[in-house]
């Protein structure tokens, strides 16, 4: 099957630009060998490349471009599969951009052409190219250190205390060593039950959360507690419900963060938007967790602003080295910085991770690499030279 990956990627400091021709001459001998062909764009500190071809050798010449300490901060753009070659002349072409001016480079580019049709700047892996020799979406390349100049200092002292049968995870702000809120899990969350027992069962288990959380977090501190959106639709009472729970638990309402997750069916959107009201009304904020994992995405924005959305690891895996993941989550940024929605990014287990999500602009994280194993937070270092 015919792929396409396209990538861009940064020169690295201590690498001469010298090496360049040499690099493209070996490049070319085992391209030709794989079957794959390309173009490789340079313009003095950035890399562009296409590459075309079988997909087991392209992925297996991309594995190794990946790796390859020449470069760094390497972000995959689009893979996709067509049934002819853009490129089918030369294992690799080198264009750098800054001997020729754009308009001579972008027609040159059409002249290496050799798919069966005229190719234009109509297509997506052309327009990918045309925008980066227009030197177009730069504002966009939020790149990462390397994931070992940061070290992660375990401190026991923030880490919040345990209680039988809950599992309390912190949000942490890393950069300002701050814990921002408290997740309350229960540890048993049967899910072989039906409907209306399910969601009786799962108020239950919010109340119970609260409970001993009211008991096990310092004062003052908010509290993260997932509940089933059906939950708040079906039971009629069940703000109501809620609000005793937490002044049965010594809490306020405005430190009650409630999330619902978006993987979850909300069949009752008129239901589901009244007791957000009534939510509001008592001062407990919304969160939306999972965002962007289910079927509503960015439009349930459109009925319900939460306090809140949560994006979940899913959407968050490899971030830095993916340009669809990006592109989304930027989405989701924009869309909830222009809403004054916080967004939380859940599921971190990587600095690379965690940095890309702090130049987009995210504060607020969970995950591994801020919770290792044991009861303390990882708190991050930098660390100068390795
Ligand atoms: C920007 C850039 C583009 C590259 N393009 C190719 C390429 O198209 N084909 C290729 O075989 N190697 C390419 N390389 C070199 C590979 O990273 C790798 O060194 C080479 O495939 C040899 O693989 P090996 O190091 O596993 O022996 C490129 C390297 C860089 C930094």
């Amino acid at each position: 099957m015919l792929t396409t990956i396209i990538y861009r990627s940064h020169l690295s400091d201590d690498v001469p630009v010298n090496i360049l021709p040499g690099m493209i001459e070996k490049a070319c001998e085992l391209n030709t060998r794989h079957q794959v062909t390309g173009i490789l764009l340079f313009n003095g500190t950035h890399f562009f490349q296409i590459l075309e071809g079988p997909e087991e050798g392209v992925i297996d010449i991309y594995t190794r471009i990946c790796t390859d300490k020449r470069h760094h901060n390497v972000v995959e753009l689009m893979r996709d599969y067509s049934p002819s070659r853009r490129f089918g002349n030369a294992g690799m072409e080198l264009f750098d951009l800054r001997e020729h001016d754009r308009a001579t480079v972008l027609q040159a580019v059409l002249d290496k052409g050799t798919s069966r049709y005229q190719l234009t700047y109509d297509d997506r892996g052309l327009q990918f190219l045309r925008t980066f020799v227009e030197a177009r979406e730069k504002e966009n390349y939020f790149e990462v250190l390397p994931y070992d100049y940061w070290d992660f200092i375990a401190d026991e002292e923030a880490a919040p205390a345990s209680e039988e049968g809950f599992k309390f995870i912190p949000v942490v702000d890393p950069l300002g060593r701050k814990v921002t809120a408290i997740e309350a899990i229960p540890e048993d969350q049967p899910t072989s039950l039906q409907d209306a027992a399910r969601f009786e069962h799962d108020l239950a288990a919010v109340k119970q959360c609260l409970l001993k959380a009211g008991m096990a977090i310092p004062d003052g501190v908010t509290l993260y507690v997932t509940v089933l959106p059906m939950t708040l639709a079906t039971i009629p009472d069940a703000v109501d419900q809620l609000v005793s729970t937490i002044e049965a638990a010594g809490l306020v309402p405005e430190q009650i963060i409630l999330g619902v997750s978006e993987t979850q069916v909300i069949s009752l959107l008129d239901e589901f938007a009244s007791a957000v009201k009534r939510l509001k009304q008592a001062g407990i904020s919304l969160s939306i967790d999972n965002f962007g994992d289910g079927s509503a995405g960015l439009s349930l924005l459109a009925y319900i602003q939460p306090d809140r959305v949560r994006i979940g690891a899913g959407i968050i895996r490899d971030i830095h080295r993916s340009g669809p993941k990006q592109a989304v989550v930027q989405a989701v940024i924009r869309c909830c910085s222009a809403l004054e929605i916080n967004v939380i990014a859940a599921g971190i287990t990587r600095p690379e991770e965690w940095m890309w999500l702090e130049a987009a602009g995210v504060i607020d994280f969970q995950g591994s690499l801020f919770t290792p194993e044991g009861a303390s937070i990882a708190w991050p270092e930098f660390r100068e030279v390795i």
